[in-house]
């Protein structure tokens, strides 16, 4: 089937098996390499991506649902070469050791961000729970977070 979306800002369009994934179709179909799989059943964020602004697991969501929406992956989240400001904390803060979780990480905290500009700590613990992560325990992850939130209400 032809699925057309909206892909980082980008009209795209593409031929996929109607029982795709959307992380199948991102990764294979269209080369993007940055949502990752990792359980492939909804268990652990690594295929995080934003639909219309919501986080959502790729992994589990078929890719016809993405017929006439907005995609946004983390290929997505820079300004041209300037990195999202939660980009830019994460390797401030040390919050990236094997990255594998990193891109479901910050989808999920910038779905939080453009919802809850200023958010508490109970907020960004809530929005980060369906992400796992094995190497930083977690300190790190919550600290950049924090860090990118100060930046923002930093800025005019
Ligand atoms: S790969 Fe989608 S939640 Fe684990
Ligand atoms: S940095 Fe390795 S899984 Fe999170």
């Amino acid at each position: 089937m032809k699925i057309d979306f909206i892909l980082n800002g980008r009209p795209v369009s593409v031929e996929a098996p109607g029982s795709a994934s959307l992380l199948s179709v991102l990764r294979q179909e269209l080369g993007l390499t940055g949502p990752k799989e990792g359980c492939g059943v909804g268990e652990c964020g690594a295929c995080t991506v934003l639909l219309d602004g919501q986080a959502v697991d790729s992994c589990l969501l078929p890719a016809a649902k993405a017929q006439g929406h907005e995609v946004r992956t983390v290929e997505g989240l820079a300004r041209g070469d300037r990195l999202h400001p939660l980009q830019e904390a994460f390797l401030v803060a040390g919050a990236v050791q094997c990255g594998f979780c990193t891109p479901g990480m910050l989808m999920s905290a910038a779905a939080l961000l453009q919802r809850r500009p200023r958010p508490s700590e109970a907020e960004i613990k809530e929005a980060l729970e369906g992400n796992l992560c094995r190497c930083t325990g977690y300190q790190d992850i919550l600290k950049a977070v924090r860090l990118a939130v100060a930046k923002l209400e930093e800025r005019p």
